[in-house]
């Protein structure tokens, strides 16, 4: 286990029906000048939006909306809500959405109070922001963990670059699954997913012998896989969605992470296809990772062996360790088809959209994990997206 620091600050109010009280209890902490950020419609159609901006205006705060918000949000959006901020003297924001709603207001939090650039800051520069307006998360839609983490996944459409930027970690976050019954199940699916693959790009980064945070992330892996299920078989089912939107801020809120570092190739290389098709990031991944894992199982094959066993309750006796490691992959690959979601690029709709040369450039400009089981290269990248296909 590698030595670490741990800090866990964003107050966190979870279960079913609480996001009014949540915010009333919230709200008095901060500037009377809200910044509401949503996305593109679905908090409008709901009346979502209407029903917080109540609750705000009713705790005396001046609202100024952010809406628009896209998925996979660019970095010109973040440079539009800032200086809307700084031109409504904004003093605390308000993130109503899921991920891509979060991770926009968290840029444009830390962007309002500099006059620097941010992502030349950040990415050439290797300084990160310390000051920002504080942000409160109304998540929407579950997945990311970004309501508890200081992580913002933005594209740069200029440069062809979706990757990490970094702000500060939300102030509060409101997990109410009822918020969630609206958004559509293939997105669910995606969200859910999305978690997954946040414990298993942990998991299997090093070191590979396993401790303590292994088996919570086993226990997190296996609950999301039931509740997956169960939000399936039984769409209103609030309780199922109430453990998925926990397993989501559990999984990418660093606590699973904890002595190791983390994998996140399929992330790496999943950013860059979003960079240049838009795609959504929980289908991406759902793709890439049976494929990934298939190019990596040789040179970890007991964290795999011991992946079948613990999360898919594969039966050890009479099978050899790489028989074993084999099928915790074949059981991860078939519980995606399973659940609907994606098994090629092709099934996502983005294989008349993806040329040969297209695929050259995500593989060069993907960022190469130094915590993966091996480290893979530009041409191994090259390889994995047309097998893909
Ligand atoms: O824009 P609207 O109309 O609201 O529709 C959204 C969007 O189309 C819809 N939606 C959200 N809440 C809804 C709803 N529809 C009906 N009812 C509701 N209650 O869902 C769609 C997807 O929303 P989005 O926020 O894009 O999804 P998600 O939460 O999966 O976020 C994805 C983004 O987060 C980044 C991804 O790369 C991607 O850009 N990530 C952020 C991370 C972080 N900050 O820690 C880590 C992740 O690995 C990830 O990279
Ligand atoms: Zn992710």
């Amino acid at each position: 286990m590698d030595k670490f620091v741990f800090s866990q600050t964003t107050r966190t109010h979870a279960g079913e029906g609480i996001m009014e009280n949540a915010l009333r209890e919230e709200l008095p902490h901060f500037d009377k000048r809200v910044l509401l950020g949503y996305g593109k419609g679905s908090a409008k159609a709901s009346g979502l939006l209407e029903r917080v901006r109540g609750i705000l205006e009713d705790c005396g705060k001046e609202v100024v909306e952010f809406g628009g918000i896209m998925p996979n949000p660019t970095y010109a959006k973040v440079q539009e809500g800032a200086a809307l901020a700084r031109k409504e003297e904004i003093g605390f924001i308000l993130a109503l959405g899921g991920g891509s709603v979060s991770d926009c207001c968290k840029m444009v939090a830390a962007q309002s109070l500099t006059d620097k650039d941010l992502w030349d800051m950040e990415t050439a520069d290797g300084l990160f922001p310390d000051r920002a307006l504080p942000v409160g998360v109304v998540v929407t839609a579950s997945g990311t963990g970004s309501e508890q983490n200081n992580d913002a996944v933005i594209t740069n459409e200029e440069l062809y670059v979706k990757r990490d930027l970094y702000g500060l970690k939300p102030e509060f976050a409101v997990l109410d699954p009822t918020l969630t019954l609206s958004v559509p199940m293939p997105q669910v699916m995606a969200g859910a997913f999305d978690s997954l693959s946040h414990v298993m790009e942990s998991y299997f980064g090093k070191p590979s012998n396993s401790f303590i945070t292994d088996e919570l992330s086993e226990a997190v892996m296996r609950n999301i896989i039931r509740n997956m299920r169960r939000v399936l078989s039984a769409p209103s089912d609030t309780d199922a969605r109430a453990q998925l939107m926990w397993d989501s801020a559990l999984a990418e809120n660093g606590l699973l992470k904890l002595g190791k570092k983390g994998d996140f190739q399929c992330h790496m290389i999943e950013h860059q296809l979003g960079a240049y098709t838009d795609c959504s990031h929980g289908q991406g991944l759902a793709v890439l990772h049976p494929v990934v894992y298939r190019h990596i199982l040789k040179d970890n094959p007991m964290k795999f062996r011991r992946f079948a066993v613990e999360v898919w309750g594969i039966e050890a006796s009479g099978r050899t360790d790489e028989d074993l490691a084999a099928r915790g992959i074949d059981a991860l690959e078939a519980f995606i088809a399973e659940v609907g979601l994606p098994s090629s690029f092709g099934d996502m709709g983005l294989r008349d959209i993806l040329s040969l040369e297209m695929m050259r450039r995500i593989a060069q400009s993907t960022i190469i994990s130094p915590g993966c089981a091996r480290k893979l290269s530009p041409i191994e990248i090259l390889q994995i997206l047309r097998e893909c296909l």
